[in-house]
């Protein structure tokens, strides 16, 4: 599989996040998968790495996917930002806006059918939702971004399943079920 897609300057000046980070980061994965998991933006670990979810939070997400009986390698994760915010504060909408059109040329070359929303920052910033997660998440919806049609799934962040251990069945089973409608187990 290609390991990343999309059109990503890993120049990028197009926000003030480009004046902290260490490393653009990219989405990584397969190129042609059915699914695609949207994180907020890179933590320190992903800083200094370039890769999405390597730390703790790639953990809880990577396990997730295994667990359920799929790899990394088969799906393609990414974030709503590519740069990290300091001190990890939430991205802005000027700086999710600036970023926009990284996250879409991914998605125009993936073409994804299912798409699964990693976190209330994602759900609000790509598809205007608002509401408390525990109302939004589990819930399939038929979702559309820059002219794709996919089925949508707003599930909760993993590195908030890291401090809110009560919600970690229903993040694993959200990630099940949406390889499960992606086919992938
Ligand atoms: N949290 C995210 O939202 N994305 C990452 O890549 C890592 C942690």
């Amino acid at each position: 599989p290609r390991m990343s897609c999309g059109k990503v300057d890993l120049g990028c000046r197009a926000c003030g996040l480009s004046g902290s980070r260490t490393r653009v980061v990219r989405g990584a994965g397969d190129c042609r998968s059915p699914i695609v998991f949207i994180g907020e933006a890179p933590g320190a670990d992903e800083d200094e790495r370039g890769e999405p979810f390597v730390g703790r939070a790639g953990k809880v997400l990577t396990d997730g996917i295994e667990r359920a009986g799929a790899h990394r390698g088969d799906v393609y994760i990414t974030n709503l930002v590519k740069c990290r915010p300091p001190g990890n504060r939430r991205p802005k909408k000027e700086e999710i806006e600036a970023c926009a059109d990284n996250l879409a040329s991914e998605l125009l070359e993936i073409r994804p059918t299912v798409v699964v929303a990693l976190g209330l920052s994602v759900a609000k910033g790509l598809f205007g939702m608002d509401g408390k997660m525990a109302d939004i998440a589990g819930r399939w919806r038929d979702a559309e971004a820059h002219g794709l049609r996919f089925k949508l799934m707003v599930t909760y962040h993993p590195a908030g399943v890291i401090y809110d251990r009560g919600a970690l069945p229903r993040f694993r089973e959200d990630v099940r079920a949406a390889l499960s409608e992606a086919g992938l187990v």
